[in-house]
């Protein structure tokens, strides 16, 4: 079983350049199961989670070709099945996202019900009531969504969600753009991933209005499939969020290249709150360090509020602020399983219900294991500022969504190794 070794202590500085979004490319690549030619896809991330779903495309027949270890070209025009087998669902929860897609274009699936994970039960109810009100026959039958469209296709409604869902959104999105008339989502999730999902349809053949809000409406191709350009990954949000907690807990200058400021406001502000300063350019950000790390409050939420996302990993900079810090997570109701770790390394951290009270001091290099993506993180970066030799093992929770991660952190001078034990 691998593990990352980290020797912690040392300042850090450089460059780190971000990948491509791996939440983008999960609905972008169910996408290519509604077009009509072949679909080319630039700037993915090299992450587990997207071979997986290439995994599921091709289980269905789909054909998918990597150009390079970034690119892929998919022709969903042989697939020649519609089962989404738990065998392969059971490793990525978002592999819901081909159930839209499959529904419109054929009519009728299969796919495994995707099982909650550790951060909580993740029902896929909202989804499941909207595509029903698009006139869909949902069943649960040995742990598979049974699925079925009317003859002539999903016809357009009003969809109004009673809370706010990204993946949700986004099978919502995909199924109505092949369906008889418009379809309006009211309460639509808003993250740049789903802007970018949104647009990429757009230019495809089918008209969406109120990109960006939270109001879409999706003027449905009545079957006709979409014709899509080539496609380059946004960058991601996320791992450009934590690499700026890298260097904010080192308290390290250093750049990250290839993101989109515009995305990270959210995260900016608070690290600002925490008494970091930046340079901002066009795709680049710089942080500078802090005179003192101050405490904060965080609250989760939606887009463009702060990103539950990037919860674990400002808790780890909370540890070692000047003061007492408060966490309050609203998306999730287990994504608290950091704390436990962290506390094995010294961190004074509280918990009641969702809120965690953190009051910094100093943290100790120990043997922890990861829990969940972005809980491994944390545990990183808390092992880059403990002083001696920190062990993160199950690290193929990271695998899931950082790209080269030991290769970016070595890059920025951390003395980090990929063992196995
Ligand atoms: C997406 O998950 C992301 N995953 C998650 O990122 C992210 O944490 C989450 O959105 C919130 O931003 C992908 O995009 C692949 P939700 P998703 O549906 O779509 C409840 C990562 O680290 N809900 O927006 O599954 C749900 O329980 C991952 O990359 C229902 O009740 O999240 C949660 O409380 C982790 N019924 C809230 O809504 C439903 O039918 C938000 O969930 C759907 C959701």
């Amino acid at each position: 079983m691998e593990y990352l070794k980290i020797i912690g202590g040392s300042k850090l500085s450089g460059k780190v350049a971000i990948s491509g979004a791996k939440n983008a490319a999960l609905p972008i690549i169910a996408l290519s199961i509604i077009s009509k030619n072949n679909t080319e896809i630039s700037n993915l991330p090299d992450v587990a989670d997207i071979k997986t779903l290439i995994e599921l495309l091709r289980n269905l027949g789909a054909k998918v070709n990597f150009k390079d270890s970034h690119s892929i070209d998919i022709d969903t025009n042989d697939i020649n099945s519609t089962k989404a087998i738990y065998n392969i669902v059971r490793k990525m929860r978002a592999s819901i996202l081909v159930l839209g897609p499959l529904l419109a274009r054929f009519g009728h699936c299969e796919v495994s019900l995707p099982g909650g994970c550790a951060i909580g039960a993740r029902p896929i109810d909202l989804h499941i009531q909207a595509l029903k009100k698009m006139g869909a026959t949902i069943e649960v039958k040995d742990g598979y969504l049974v699925a079925k469209a009317p003859k002539n296709g999903l016809n357009g409604t009003t969809i109004n969600f009673d809370k706010i869902t990204v993946t949700g959104t986004e099978n919502i999105v995909m199924a109505a753009a092949l369906a008889n008339g418009i379809t309006k989502i009211i309460n639509a999730a808003k993250e740049p991933e789903i802007t970018a999902l949104c647009e990429v349809i757009n230019q495809s053949g089918v008209k969406i209005e109120g990109i960006g809000t939270d109001e879409l409406t999706i003027h449905g191709s009545s079957g006709k499939l979409l014709e899509i350009d080539k496609i380059d990954v946004i960058p991601d949000r996320i791992e450009a969020g934590t690499y700026l907690c890298v260097g904010a807990i080192t308290n390290s200058k250093i750049t990250i290249t290839n993101c989109d400021p515009n995305h990270l406001d959210a995260v900016i502000a608070k690290l600002e709150d925490m008494g970091f300063s930046f340079k901002i350019e066009d795709d680049k950000i710089t942080i500078l360090p802090a005179k003192t790390i101050k405490p904060t409050k965080i609250v989760t939420t939606e887009y463009p509020g702060f990103p539950t996302d990037m919860q674990a990993q400002f808790m780890a900079i909370c540890c070692i602020a000047d003061g007492v810090s408060i966490v309050e997570e609203r998306l999730f109701e287990n994504r608290f399983m950091h704390v436990s770790e962290l506390s094995r390394m010294g961190a004074d951290i509280k918990l009641n219900g969702h809120i965690a009270t953190i009051t910094g001091g100093k943290l100790s290099s120990a043997d922890v294991m990861a829990t969940d993506l972005r809980a491994s993180s944390a545990l990183v970066m808390a092992g880059l500022v403990s002083e001696g030799q920190t062990n993160v093992r199950r690290i193929y929770h990271l695998d899931r969504g950082y790209e080269k991660l030991e290769e970016k952190l070595k890059n920025l001078g951390a003395n980090v190794e990929r063992l196995s034990e």
